[in-house]
């Protein structure tokens, strides 16, 4: 796939305690498939760690100290690999600052190459008093690459196709497709200029269409954890189409260890970062309730 050495095995399923740029810098080059992580959002919670990002003194700031730990990502992945960079945003005084859009144009200047912004829409966000604004109900998943050739595997991630149904009042709906040769050509619409001559009764790819760039996933019921746990179903998405079987996943801002705990369930391995020990302990207890 990408001509680069195997990952030692002293670098699989391994959770570092410590500042995720510190702890990358240990780390050979070239040995992760793909990162999953969701940091800390500017100014959104206290982590009660002195090494925490995310209580920058400004948002360029915060912008750029995310991006040079991003980096260190970069060099560990194998020129295959991706990110998936999970962001919300954020109000002061009833301003969006933008920020998940800030960080992922820098990280375009500093040579990432982005492939997709998804829209993570959570089904049961939490209620809002805000009157004078609709209520946020999404997030950003990033997914950028290092190189132009990357692993990504679209099969593994297909969802199921959307037709027309037999009631669909679209001109040229579905009763094209119980005919012989059946296509909008033949039907309503013959003639019109804007029909192409494919075969639409085999245009459905037998294995569900290609993934969107909406995914409505609910939020996380873990509760051990006193901040925002992001849900498995969010990494599955990301690995399944990002990392190979028993590749290896980095998530710098491990938490309460989701992306390795998935990881383990996908027969994926994983590297796991925090800056406090006891998210590190929360995460290793996790994972050992994982049957492997
Ligand atoms: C949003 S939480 C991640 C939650 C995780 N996705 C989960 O599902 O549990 C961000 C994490 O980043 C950690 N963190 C903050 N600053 C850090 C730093 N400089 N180095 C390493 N970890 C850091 C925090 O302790 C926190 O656990």
């Amino acid at each position: 796939m990408t001509g680069s050495q195997p990952t030692p095995d002293a670098w699989r399923n391994v959770i570092l305690c410590g500042d995720a740029l510190q702890q990358l810098q240990r780390l050979p080059e070239c040995i992760v498939d793909t990162v999953v992580t969701s940091p800390p959002y500017y100014q959104q919670r206290d982590y009660t760690s002195d090494l925490q990002l995310g209580h920058e003194a400004t948002p360029a700031e915060y912008v750029q100290r995310l991006v040079k730990i991003l980096a260190e990502c970069r060099r560990v992945l194998r020129d295959a690999g991706s990110l998936w960079l999970v962001l919300g945003d954020k109000y002061v005084r009833g301003q969006q600052l933008g920020l998940p859009w800030r960080v992922a144009l820098a990280l375009i200047d500093d040579g990432w190459i982005l492939r997709s912004d998804i829209i993570w829409h959570k089904p049961n966000a939490m209620p809002s008093a805000v009157r004078t604004r609709p209520t946020t109900d999404h997030e950003y998943v990033f997914f950028l690459t290092k190189s132009k050739q990357y692993y990504y595997d679209a099969d593994a991630i297909r969802e199921p196709h959307v037709t027309f149904t037999a009631q669909s009042r679209m001109r040229g709906g579905r009763r094209h497709f119980f005919q012989r040769d059946g296509t909008p050509e033949n039907g309503k619409n013959r003639g019109s200029s804007n029909l192409h001559a494919g075969r639409w009764d085999q245009a459905f790819h037998p294995k569900g269409r290609n993934k969107r760039t909406v995914w409505s996933i609910p939020l996380s019921k873990f509760r051990e954890a006193h901040f925002a746990v992001y849900p498995e179903q969010l990494v599955v998405n990301c690995l399944q189409a990002g990392c190979p079987p028993r590749g290896i996943v980095l998530d710098p801002f491990l938490g309460s260890g989701t992306t390795a705990v998935v990881a383990r369930r996908l027969e994926r391995d994983y590297i796991g970062i925090d800056c406090v020990p006891d998210y590190c302990r929360m995460a290793t207890e996790r994972l050992q309730r994982v049957p492997h």
